[in-house]
């Protein structure tokens, strides 16, 4: 496997131009059951999102002559409003767009930020400690969970650069459904009631999602006049709003009544990064992900090359394992223990950090791998993982030009901090969990000083944003596969195992979706699989696992090109996202 950061491919770069959009106004957003489905097939343009009135909003934007870009910033939004267990305008996330009239991949990273007063030990402060409600976890409930938020300034980056319709459009539908509101659906209703404790703490969370002192049930409607007004000031000006404006002013001020340190200048400071994207090749296609701070793209790419290592007969490992359950879960286990191992290990702010990714994508070191897979030594302290349950959102849109764009946007846990500010409606993240602060952070995962808190600092993350791209054809029909999940770590393993589905064991796409998933983060040392029969379990203990079953899989959102050129869009059946193509 032939690695490397190659920013501009080495497509041909067609004759087609791009044509100028037209300005049509955003009529109503279709009425979201309209032709939208688990799995859609078209010829030109395909979307897949978490939620079907984000599904339907991209839809229209495409209808309406937008791109790739437009599609995304308008789904992105509406997620916020109907997704705030997951993701909003309080929180980040990284975005990969392939470009089809330069050929060019660009990575955008508007993931959080440590406020510049947190250092290394500030979690271990005895003010930070205390808190009011007694909440426990300062990391990861309250005010000093909150990383400075980047999505606006990233979606405008996004914006600036590619977009072909004015962004007051864009926000307009989102801006409707806070205004008029939405039917709660179960898994909302759900993570209200996981994280009531928290919510009732702050009484702007409390109003909003539980109003009487109680959860909201699924099938009420939740309106939110603050994010809409807050919307509505976005719609102009966005990004001086958001920095030094009345949204900027209210959200630091709510921070500040709650004894957070960030201040109005970690907002006014924060930046897009544009990251060269992780681009490595496997078997004649270009994979590209995202590089630090997200561990994804380079877990990805150990994980593929050691997968389809061991199809050539390494280790003695029979070529065909990957046909028979129990050696398939076998190996995969193995594959992504070790790959784990080096996130926990290795990774954090690529600013400070002592290795790269290409030391940990070099084809000598992940053979050595490979030749130690069934021995990586496990962490001494062994933990249960915590029973947090995870959040986030992916969303993947191809466009008629040939764009794409895949993207995993997050406030980390169900509501983030649990903190809305004042009565901006914003749901602020509680990023700061995924520094390594000594323990297991909400996921259990392991880290090191690589991963420290410190000022201006960025969180490692999982989120693993993927294009697969076929060198060899016009740009226009270049990208193969658009991909990504939420799920914290298992992130990683959701879109490793579908794309190993499809590239290795060649099953079409809505088949790699749905196969059975299993998750394995080196420590704690279990194998999580999802709905395992008892012969399998007993199997693979035999084979020296500890075997966990359970129910989170993460929620692949998923575009890909088929043979024929047609499109097909997935939804993963897991969750109650919807597709659509054309
Ligand atoms: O960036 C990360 O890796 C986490 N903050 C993502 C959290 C997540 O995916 C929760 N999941 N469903």
């Amino acid at each position: 496997m032939m690695l490397g950061c190659v920013l501009v491919l080495t497509l041909l770069i067609s004759a087609c131009s791009q044509e100028r959009v037209g300005r049509s106004s955003l009529s109503q957003i279709p009425p979201h059951e309209a032709k939208l489905e688990k799995v859609s097939y078209g010829s030109s343009e395909a979307v897949a999102t978490a939620h079907p009135l984000a599904t339907a909003t991209a839809r229209k934007i495409l209808e309406d002559g937008g791109n790739a870009i437009d599609a995304a910033i308008a789904a992105s939004l509406m997620l916020a409003v109907v997704r705030p267990q997951s993701t909003g305008i309080g929180g980040g996330g990284f975005l990969l767009f392939f470009d089809a009239n330069r050929s060019t991949v660009r990575a955008y990273d508007f993931r959080e930020w440590a406020p510049q007063k947190i250092s290394a030990d500030f979690y271990k402060l005895p003010k930070v400690r205390s808190q009011r409600c007694a909440l426990d976890k300062p990391s990861v409930n309250g005010p000093h969970a909150v990383g400075v938020p980047g999505l606006i300034p990233g979606l405008v980056a996004t914006h600036q650069a590619h977009g072909s319709l004015p962004w007051e459009m864009l926000v307009q539908p989102a801006l409707e459904v806070a205004r008029n509101g939405f039917t709660v659906y179960p898994a909302l209703a759900r993570a209200i009631e996981y994280r009531q404790a928290v919510l009732t703490c702050f009484e702007s969370s409390r109003e909003l999602f539980l109003p009487k002192g109680k959860p909201l049930e699924p099938g009420s409607v939740l309106v939110q006049e603050n994010l809409a007004r807050t919307l509505e000031t976005l719609s102009k000006d966005p990004l001086d709003n958001w920095q030094k404006g009345r949204v900027g002013r209210d959200l630091i001020r709510a921070l500040e009544n709650e004894g957070s340190v960030m201040s109005a200048k970690d907002l006014e400071e924060y930046q897009v990064r544009q990251r060269q994207p992780l681009v490595f090749s496997f078997r004649n296609i270009l994979i590209a992900s995202f590089p630090p701070p997200s561990s994804g793209g380079v877990h990805l790419g150990q994980m593929l090359y050691m997968a389809s290592m061991l199809t050539e007969k390494r280790n003695d490992v029979e070529s065909n394992w990957f046909d028979e359950p129990i050696l398939r879960h076998h190996w995969l286990a193995h594959i992504m223990r070790s790959a784990f191992s080096d996130r926990a290990h290795y990774l954090g702010d690529p600013h400070t950090a002592t290795i790269t990714p290409q030391e940990l994508l070099a084809t000598e070191y992940l053979d050595n791998k490979i030749r130690r897979l069934a021995n990586t030594p496990p962490e001494e302290q062994r933990y249960d993982l915590p029973s947090e349950s995870p959040e986030t959102t992916h969303l993947s849109i191809i466009d008629r030009f040939g764009n794409a764009v895949s993207s995993t946007q997050t406030i980390n846990t169900y509501f983030g901090s649990g903190m809305i500010a004042g009565d901006t409606g914003i749901v602020f993240n509680n990023e700061m969990d995924d520094f390594w602060t000594g323990g297991p952070n909400a996921f259990g995962l392991a880290g090191s000083q690589n991963n420290a808190p410190g000022p201006g600092k960025p969180p490692l993350s999982s989120m693993t944003p993927t294009l697969v791209l076929d060198p060899s054809v016009s740009p226009r029909t270049a990208v193969r596969l658009v991909i990504g999940s939420p799920g914290g770590p298992r992130i990683i393993s959701a879109t490793f195992l579908s794309l190993f589905n499809v590239l290795i064991r060649g099953l079409s796409l809505p088949e790699a979706v749905s196969e059975q998933r299993l998750h394995h983060q080196w420590n704690p040392d279990i194998l999580y699989a999802e709905s395992p029969s008892h012969a399998l379990s007993r199997a693979l203990e035999r084979l020296g696992h500890h075997v966990e079953k359970s129910n989170f899989f993460g929620d692949v959102q998923a575009i890909g090109r088929m043979e024929n050129q047609q499109l097909v869009a997935v939804s993963d059946q897991r969750s109650e996202g919807l597709s659509w193509a054309r």
